[in-house]
């Protein structure tokens, strides 16, 4: 684990050092496009591609790379219509390039932190999508090399690029409603069975050892393949890791808090009889010193539900703030609900990431990985407590679990032969 300090971890986010630490970069230049790149064309990495083909004043994608030929295939052929660009099986050998200034991270979750080390490593600029390590040791890990570098690191919670949610957490500070006391993030949802499916081979010509890449060594199945991998322990994080870390990340940005000093959950399966093995329900606790910020999920609740859909409620003395998929409402005691404007705003995220990397400027990223970190470790803790069916006390400075060896291990994985992380 590293020795990090939650405080310097903090104050490190802070761009101004890290500027120092690696390398003077290059004059900011106005004009000058990023030559772009894309690991993991699968739905997300499409969506990037999507997004950034129309930001030809910020940037032109030059690369992607994907263990699925017929993934990588098809991007290319979409993405080649308007310049020629390099495809690549191995994100390695594209990261090679030199004139490569920045890449976008979409593979599965157990592939993020290994790519985005590799990437800081080869000097790029990275988006790396949420969460943004399959473990809470590789986020330190992660918000460390972005500091040392200089780089910009931006973690895929686009909330925070949402004008409404950042007048909202501006107006919880300014005290809008009081003490807040209790934030609940909320993520219900209906999310299909998968049934169950036997082992098979891979799709031909797919790279499947580089696919599972840190993890161990497992049969295909296409119930662990694409998208699917999410509900497994070795390549996932659960819906807590998946869409919660959204409303993780926000209910703890308006609480303005960071790690908890404890830990309580539950969870299991209530709805699947399937290959699952993560939890469809799962209610956790973050325990701080003046307030308790809490994850509830259901994914079985596909209509409004109080009134709520995905999103958080921060409950205060004088009423609530809900963000929500509708943006920002206040509802202050005795007062008509008051919208303060939309919420999410991927198209934003990504817009604000190329300007700071363009710039060499990671102060102004709005979802800056030091921030994505801590509350991806939350989704890692909740997990965590579920598996170990016991409260965990944390050091909040150091990011260790206390008196609890088996779930302090769990802050860590074992990375297999050949695919160790790399030393940024
Ligand atoms: N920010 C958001 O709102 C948002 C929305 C959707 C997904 N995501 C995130 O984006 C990520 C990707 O999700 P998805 O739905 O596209 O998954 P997916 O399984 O459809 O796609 C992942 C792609 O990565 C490729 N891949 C795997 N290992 C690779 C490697 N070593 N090198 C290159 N390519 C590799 C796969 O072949 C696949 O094409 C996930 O972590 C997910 O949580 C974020």
């Amino acid at each position: 684990m590293s020795d990090l300090s939650r405080r310097e971890f903090l104050i490190g986010s802070s761009a101004t050092l890290a500027a120092t630490v690696w390398s003077r970069e290059a004059a900011s230049d106005p004009t000058r496009r990023l030559r772009h790149a894309i690991i993991g064309v699968g739905g997300q990495g499409t969506n990037h591609a999507k997004t950034l083909s129309k930001m030809t004043d910020l940037c032109e994608i030059v690369a992607i790379a994907d263990v699925d030929p017929e993934r990588r295939e098809r991007a290319a052929k979409v993405l080649s219509e308007r310049a020629p660009i390099q495809v690549y099986e191995d994100f390695r050998k594209l990261l090679e390039d030199p004139s490569i200034d920045s890449v976008t991270v979409a593979t599965p979750d157990h592939w993020h932190t290994p790519v985005a080390l590799h990437a800081l490593q080869a000097r790029k600029h990275v988006y790396v999508e949420k969460p943004c390590s399959h473990n809470a040791r590789e986020a330190l890990l992660l918000a460390e090399a972005a500091k040392k570098t200089g780089k910009c690191v931006q973690h895929g919670t686009q909330g925070r690029s949402g004008k409404g949610f950042i007048d909202g957490v501006k107006f919880l500070r300014e005290g809008g409603i009081g003490k807040v006391r209790l934030a609940k993030a909320i993520n219900h949802q209906f999310r299909e069975p998968i049934g169950r499916e036997p082992d098979s081979d891979p799709p031909p010509g797919v790279n499947y050892d580089l696919w599972l890449g840190p993890a161990p060594k497992r049969p295909f199945s296409k119930n662990r393949w694409h998208y699917n991998w999410h509900w497994w322990w070795d390549t996932g994080t659960g819906d807590i890791g998946n869409d919660g870390v959204h409303q993780v990340d926000q209910a703890r940005w308006g609480l303005g808090v960071g790690l908890p000093k404890a830990v309580t959950a539950s969870g299991g399966q209530l709805f699947y009889d399937d290959d699952h093995e993560t939890p469809d329900t799962q209610i956790v606790t973050y325990e701080y010193d003046d307030c308790y910020l809490v994850y509830e999920m259901r994914l079985w609740t596909d209509y409004p539900l109080e009134g709520h859909d995905n999103g958080v409620i921060f409950y205060g003395d004088g009423g609530i703030v809900e963000f929500g998929r509708k943006g920002c409402i206040v509802t202050r005691i005795g007062k008509e609900p008051e919208p303060l404007g939309g919420g999410s705003d991927f198209t934003e995220n990504i817009r604000n990431f190329l300007v700071c990397a363009r710039d060499n400027n990671p102060a102004g990223l709005n979802a800056p990985i030091s921030e994505g970190a801590l509350s991806t470790i939350l989704s890692h803790l909740g997990n965590i407590g579920v598996r170990v069916g016991r409260r965990l006390r944390l050091d909040p400075e150091t990011c260790r679990i206390l008196d609890d060896p088996e779930a302090d291990s769990m802050l860590g994985r074992t990375y297999r032969e050949g695919y160790e992380l790399p030393v940024v």
